[in-house]
């Protein structure tokens, strides 16, 4: 830190930072402090930071961290982007090369349950939104549904240039896949349908989302994380991953009042989807946890048994979100069902 003009008190000093590298596990930042009066700068500082883990050994640097500082796109080493889709910008997590893998989370969730697939399945271009109100994307106030979220992953999808990929979808992912299948049917190579339902909501379910918005416009989305993070995790988890319970429940906390306002109304008003199982004709695999008790195996056995050609995986010692809860074994089906795929 160099110090080079005194400053009295009473003096407004602006400070200026600026990053000078942004490395893979550093960053460096400039600092400057200048008096506007009269233009003088008092002192400069450049600060050296190395991120490292519990171990004390260089850890990357944290997404979050890399995309306030801006970071672009690099599908070498992967990294959170936020995309201009025309009404919105997106966040995606982009990575690797290959044919499109498209992963569409569940709510009130975003990208990060898919990280762990994002980082091992290689061969493809792994490409995990958020969708609009959830994660980095943005939250406008209102213009929610589910052909809208349909619509700006077909649009991340031009921006990226990909004709076509094979979609997976956890739970309300599920749902925005069937309308991806309704309005852009030929964009879609394959399928993977994660703990979700065909069904349209019933009169008591839709109370019971009305319920849910009224909670999150009085209370905000911590009430909406305390109420869902215990149905969300299987008991296994619960019972072995103190720290996994912890994660979700911050993940649900960091959605918006609009992102999740929009999203429950248009799970809310879905349409019902049965009719159109019977008219895939992709390559479909079927994905449920084993312990999951928001959409149990019995709704994914019922999905499987209306689509021609799917197969289905039960993961064991999972519930809702068995990307994250059983991260090796999700991984495992899906790279098996993709590398038949790709030879389909
Ligand atoms: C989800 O995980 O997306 C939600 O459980 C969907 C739903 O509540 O229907």
């Amino acid at each position: 830190m160099e110090y080079h003009a005194p400053a009295f008190a009473g003096d407004i000093l602006e400070v200026h930072t600026h990053l000078d590298k942004l490395g893979n596990t550093s960053l460096e930042l400039r600092h400057e402090a200048r008096r506007p009066a009269d233009g003088v700068v008092v002192a400069a500082a450049h600060l050296l930071f190395v991120m490292i883990d519990a171990q004390g050994r260089p850890t990357p640097v944290p997404d979050e961290v890399a995309v306030f500082f801006g970071r672009r796109a690099s599908t070498r080493t992967g990294e959170v982007v936020r995309y201009d889709v025309g009404e919105v910008t997106l966040a995606a997590d982009v990575r690797g090369d290959g044919p499109g893998l498209f992963l569409i989370h569940g709510f009130p969730l975003d990208r990060t349950i898919w990280k762990h697939q994002v980082a091992t399945l290689s061969g493809w271009r792994r490409i995990a939104p958020d969708l609009r109100g959830f994660g980095f994307s943005d939250a406008p106030p209102g213009g929610y549904g589910l052909a809208t979220f349909a619509d700006d992953c077909i649009r991340l999808l031009d921006r990226l240039r990909l004709p076509k990929a094979v979609f997976a979808g956890l739970s309300m992912g599920g749902y925005v896949l069937f309308e991806v299948l309704r309005r852009h049917r030929e964009r879609v190579a394959g399928l993977i349908l994660c703990d979700t339902r065909a069904e349209a909501e019933s009169a008591e379910a839709r109370r019971a989302r009305d319920e849910m918005i009224a909670l999150a416009r009085d209370e905000g989305p911590a009430a909406v994380a305390e109420r869902m993070t215990p149905r969300v995790l299987g008991r296994t988890t619960q019972r072995t991953q103190p720290q996994l319970v912890v994660q979700v429940r911050e993940m649900m906390e960091r959605a918006t009042v609009a992102g999740i306002v929009g999203a429950l109304e248009a799970i809310r008003d879905r349409p019902d989807s049965r009719a159109l199982l019977p008219t895939i004709d992709v390559p479909t695999l079927v994905v449920v946890g084993e312990e999951d008790e928001l959409t149990p195996p019995a709704l994914s056995r019922a999905i499987t048994e209306a689509i021609p050609s799917a197969a289905m995986t039960t993961i064991p010692g999972a519930g809702h979100v068995p990307m994250l809860e059983a991260p090796t074994a999700v991984s495992r089906v899906m790279a098996e069902f993709l590398e038949a795929a790709r030879d389909s």
